[in-house]
């Protein structure tokens, strides 16, 4: 409550990418973060998936922590797990600035970063070195990976092979990213015949290491007939969950001074669009295929909203930035 009746305000006085390079200075300082932790302790109950144990259902959306540098934070503020990246095998400075809007009428972003981050062989390194001074108990690692944007659509697979080369030895799963609407031409990887490219090689590479759990993240702009054939390529390549959603391009119901910013909108209007995909996708799947849900979650009723249609684990990145860092225990406090 404090966070948000004082500290909020005065934050959102601020420019939002500046704000969040200045909030992950705080979380990269680990005694800090693990002393905040303290005081919101940790909640829920641990959950096993893919052979995984995960302390606690609620995750860190990918996004948020780039480049790998605030795992211990997001571990010590009590998430069960986290997922690092968007990671391209290339590192990249993303688009020009600004392209992160706050909608704050509706408890919403706009974001077009378009995969800022400091490339895949960078990022493994950072990981390698955290492995070797840190042991997290029950905090699961995803890694998310994302197309290079000067790589051509024509080589993708490549591109997305080259990152999962680098950083398999270093999470407990991957999810591979197509879905993201600021990348020119992403979206079109979400075509079976487009996943299938990327996917083979990606899942045949995986079986000749340890076959760690792959996941695909898709759009909540997509048409139910096109999630049934993601579905259909999923099964048919053996992927083990899929993440659902990611921002959306549609503005319907927002309309503010930034509302009609280019790029993905994510938080509460997100909410029920992507809770209808995870429903749909869980009965479509008979409640087989693991669904990590995401969109939305700033209550916990948002949270669990999204276990009632089906989710498995949940995942939050707006709700991190209204709800501050206490986020966990407000999702998840039995009251
Ligand atoms: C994101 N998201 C995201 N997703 C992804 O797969 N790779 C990425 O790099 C990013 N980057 C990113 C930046 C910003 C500023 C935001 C707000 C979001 C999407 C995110 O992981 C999530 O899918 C959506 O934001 C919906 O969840 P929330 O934010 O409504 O909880």
């Amino acid at each position: 409550m404090l966070y948000e009746k004082l500290v909020l305000p005065l934050l959102f006085r601020t420019d939002p990418e500046w704000i969040h390079g200045a909030g992950m200075s705080v979380l990269k300082i680990e005694s800090l973060a693990k002393l905040i932790g303290n005081t919101v302790g940790p909640q829920g109950h641990p959950v096993k998936l893919w052979g995984l144990t995960f302390r606690n259902q609620l995750g860190l959306a990918a996004g948020f922590d780039k480049n790998a540098e605030i795992i211990p934070a997001t571990y010590h503020l009590g998430f069960g797990f986290t997922e690092i990246g968007t990671v391209t095998a290339q590192a990249q400075p993303g688009n020009p600035k600004p392209r992160v809007y706050r909608l704050p009428e509706y408890r919403g972003l706009i974001n077009r970063l378009g995969f800022p981050n400091g490339g895949a062989q960078d990022i493994a390194k950072r990981l390698k070195r955290l492995k070797a001074s840190h042991d997290f108990h029950q905090f699961p690692l995803g890694i998310n990976l994302g197309k290079t944007k000067v790589v051509d659509l024509e080589y993708a697979a490549e591109d997305y092979l080259a990152s999962f080369k680098l950083l398999e030895p270093h999470g407990d799963f991957f999810v591979v990213n197509v879905s993201s609407p600021n990348t020119p031409n992403l979206r079109l990887l979400q075509s079976p015949e487009q996943l299938k490219k990327i996917l083979v090689p990606l899942m045949e590479e995986n079986r000749q290491r340890e076959s760690k759990p792959v996941l695909l993240k898709i759009a909540p702009d997509l048409e139910p007939s096109d999630i049934d054939e993601i579905l259909q390529t999923i099964q048919d390549l053996s992927l083990q969950g899929i993440v659902a959603t990611n921002t959306t391009i549609d503005r319907s119901g927002v309309d503010g001074p930034d509302s009609h910013e280019a790029g993905g909108l994510s938080g509460a209007p997100l909410r029920d669009k992507s809770t209808e995909i995870i429903r749909h996708i869980h009965r479509a799947t008979g409640g087989k295929l693991p669904i990590i849900g995401v969109g939305g979650v700033l209550t916990k009723e948002d949270y669990q909203q999204k276990l009632d249609a089906g989710a498995s684990l949940v995942q939050t990145y707006t709700g991190f930035v209204y709800r501050g860092p206490a986020v966990v225990r407000h999702l998840l406090m039995k009251e």
